[in-house]
Formats: structure tokens, C-alpha cells, sequence
């Protein structure tokens, strides 16, 4: 099933950030914080965080990323768990690549667990490749991290 329709937004408020942090815990085994997400936001020149919105849901899902100088480094994506499988997560990558590619990233990376499959082939769908390996980079449980990047002229289907 595909959605009708979906907005993509700069989180704004409280609203917004209660959503990031239930999708968060319906997402990952050690979710950010509410105290991690604070910091983050104090730091809104580095900082970056979009939600993506459907009729019957205000954060359906979101990612954060950090740009520093030419460097995007997506910190966090997920969609709940209700809302996979219908594009949105696709489209949430790329409208940050086009947002960061925009002010000027020259490059992305990011760290994804060595087993998440579904995540890995959505990133090498917009030509994310292998750059290295973090070793035992993940707790709960241990597990290595890929390192992907993506430069902004190898970039496709954003
Ligand atoms: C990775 C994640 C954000 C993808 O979100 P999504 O909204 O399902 O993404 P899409 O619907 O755009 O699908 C992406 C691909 O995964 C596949 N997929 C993902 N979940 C699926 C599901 N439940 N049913 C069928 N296909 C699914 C799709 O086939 C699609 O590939 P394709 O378009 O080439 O066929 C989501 O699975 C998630 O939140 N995972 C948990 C958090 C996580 O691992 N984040 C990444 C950290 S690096």
C-alpha cells in the first residue's frame, strides 16, 4: 500500500519532538534521548532534523542529520514500524540529500548496522557505498558498523 500523501517539514516544537522520540523507541534498541535530542537542538547551525507527516500521524518519521563545512553526517532515520514499506523512508533520504547537497554538502556519511539489510539497500539505491568498517560500533547487541558514503556527484534517484 502507498500513501496518498505525505509532507516533509523541519521539526518544529515539543509536538514534533515527542514524535521523534516515540518513533525512536518503536525504532531502535538504544534510542536517543530526550536530553540527547536538547543538545542537538541547541546546536542549530550544525543540527538538522525533518519529520515526515501523514494525515493520520505528525511524525510518521524523521531523520537528523549534522552539516559541518562540506560534511552531512545522517546521525538518525527511521519510520514507524506501521509506516514501512510505503516510501517514505526513501523519501526522507531524499529530501535531506537535496537539503544538504543544497547548503552545501559535498558529501555524506553514516553508520548502519552490518545486519540492517533493509536499510543498506535503501541507502545504495541513492549510490551510498561501502567506505569502511567501525568494529563492535553498536551495543544492545554488539555489532560492527558499515560505513557508507556518498558523494554529491555519484548521487542518483534523489
Ligand atoms: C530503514 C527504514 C527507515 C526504511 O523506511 P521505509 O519507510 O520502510 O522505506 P521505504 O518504504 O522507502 O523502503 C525502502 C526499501 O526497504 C524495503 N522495505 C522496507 N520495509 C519494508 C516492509 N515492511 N515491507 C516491504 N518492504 C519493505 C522496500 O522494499 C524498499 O526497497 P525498494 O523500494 O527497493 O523495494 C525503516 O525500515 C526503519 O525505520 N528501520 C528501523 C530504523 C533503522 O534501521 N534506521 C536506519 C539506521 S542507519
Amino acid at each position: 500500500m502507498t500513501l496518498d500523501s505525505f509532507t516533509i517539514d523541519p521539526l518544529v516544537g515539543e509536538e514534533d519532538l515527542n514524535g521523534v522520540l516515540e518513533v525512536e523507541k518503536e525504532s531502535f534498541t538504544n534510542p536517543w534521548t530526550r536530553e540527547m535530542y536538547d543538545s542537538e537542538l541547541r546546536n542549530p547551525n550544525v543540527c538538522h532534523i525533518y519529520v515526515v507527516r501523514v494525515s493520520a500521524c505528525r511524525v510518521a518519521g524523521f531523520c537528523a542529520f549534522w552539516l559541518v563545512v562540506d560534511q552531512m553526517h545522517i546521525n538518525n532515520l527511521a519510520v514507524r514500524p506501521s509506516y514501512r514499506g510505503r516510501g517514505l523512508g526513501s523519501a526522507l533520504i531524499s529530501h535531506v540529500l537535496t537539503e544538504a547537497f543544497r547548503l552545501g554538502a559535498r558529501f555524506s556519511i553514516l553508520e548502519v548496522r552490518r545486519s540492517n539489510a533493509e536499510a543498506k539497500k535503501l541507502y545504495e539505491r541513492f549510490g551510498f557505498e561501502v567506505a569502511g568498517t567501525r568494529l563492535a560500533y553498536y551495543s544492545n547487541p554488539v555489532e560492527d558498523a558499515l560505513v557508507l558514503r556518498l558523494d554529491e556527484k555519484a548521487s542518483k534517484n534523489i
